[in-house]
């Protein structure tokens, strides 16, 4: 048995496919972003272990190192360790059988979690909106709908008019490579601008709100996602524009404080070079910080699947996180 993964470093120009057929795979799979984004890293890490654990049944010992494999290969969205400790611990409860059932029932909550984000988050927005958005927080990210764009999704079911506007998202371009591709296949009317657009798009009122995803969401609201989120945040707040975080619960971080999270730092060349080609002299340093942190005075909303949490925050997260565990 394998997992099959869309090859996301080919979008949008190359469908392309690999196999994940266990714990090694998954790791480089996600490491190198074959698969990115953090409910389907979530998902992937989850299947990639329970996979290695049906065909080996190697113990407890053993699988707890292959855990740590898994959860190690990007450190900054919750979601993947959650997920591959959840996979763990049905292993050393019920075996190999119980691993793969509750890969699936994660695959399952992620599905379910996408759809319930646009159903709550539609509300959120208006016949007419244009809404711009960071990265790629699709289906491509998630499972179907999407988080970011599951609200986008779901409104235009309902018969409202929204229109996208995609930010290129440098260095790694999920921006333009995915979403604009996830959203021009499925008709949406999307418009692509560069990162360094945005603050002009809201200066002349063409975008009426943001949505962006996260990575991992503190108690306090503090959001932790793609790298430019922390700008877009602030530029919104300039020019009144709302900002909203969709993210699953599996995306909240209960524990840590913000000087926990660590922030990957990626290869230099994702920022020297674009599609293969070099932009920089030699010599040059380079900074590439995966993820930044935007303060919750920034965020006016976070969309869950449970519903939508207004600040303060560790109220309203605690509330839903409750409901959640009933
Ligand atoms: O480095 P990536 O492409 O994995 O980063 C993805 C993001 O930052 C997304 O916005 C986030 O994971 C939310 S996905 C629903």
């Amino acid at each position: 048995m394998v997992l099959r993964v869309l090859d996301q470093r080919a979008l949008p120009t190359r469908i392309r496919w690999r196999d994940v057929d266990g714990a090694e795979s998954a790791r480089d799979a996600i490491k190198t972003m074959v698969v990115r984004g953090a409910p389907l890293i979530g998902v992937v890490g989850a299947f990639g272990l329970a996979l290695e654990l049906s065909r080996r049944d190697p113990g407890p010992e053993a699988a707890r190192a292959l855990a740590e494999r898994v959860s190690s290969a990007r450190p900054t969205a919750v979601n993947l360790p959650r997920a591959v400790s959840r996979v763990l611990d049905s292993y050393l409860r019920g075996g190999a059988n119980e691993a793969l059932r509750e890969a699936e029932s994660i695959l399952e909550y992620e599905r379910e979690s996408a759809r319930m984000i646009g159903v709550h988050g539609e509300q959120l927005l208006m016949d007419g909106d244009v809404v711009l958005t960071h990265c790629n927080a699709g289906a491509l990210a998630t499972v179907e709908y999407g988080t970011a764009l599951a609200p986008i999704r779901v409104a235009i079911e309902m018969g409202k008019r929204i229109r996208v506007i995609a930010d290129e998202t440098r260095p790694v371009l999920q921006g333009a490579r995915l979403t604009a591709f996830e959203l021009v296949k499925d008709g949406i009317d999307t418009t692509l601008i560069s990162d360094t657009m945005v603050g002009y798009a809201m200066s002349k009122g063409l975008v009426n709100k943001v949505i962006v995803g996260a990575d991992r969401v503190l108690m306090d609201g503090h959001v932790f996602n793609k790298i430019g989120t922390y700008q877009v945040a602030i530029l919104a707040r300039t020019h009144h524009v709302p900002f909203y975080v969709a993210m699953p619960l599996s995306t909240l971080d209960p524990t840590s404080s913000p000087e926990d999270v660590v922030i990957e730092e990626r290869d230099p060349k994702e920022v020297l070079y674009v599609r293969g080609r070099r932009i920089a002299p030699r010599g040059v340093k380079v900074m590439n910080p995966a993820f930044d942190m935007t303060p919750p005075e920034y965020v006016s909303a976070i969309i869950t699947e449970r519903g939508i949490a207004e600040p303060p925050y560790r109220e309203s997260l605690t509330e839903l996180l409750g409901q959640a565990q009933q």
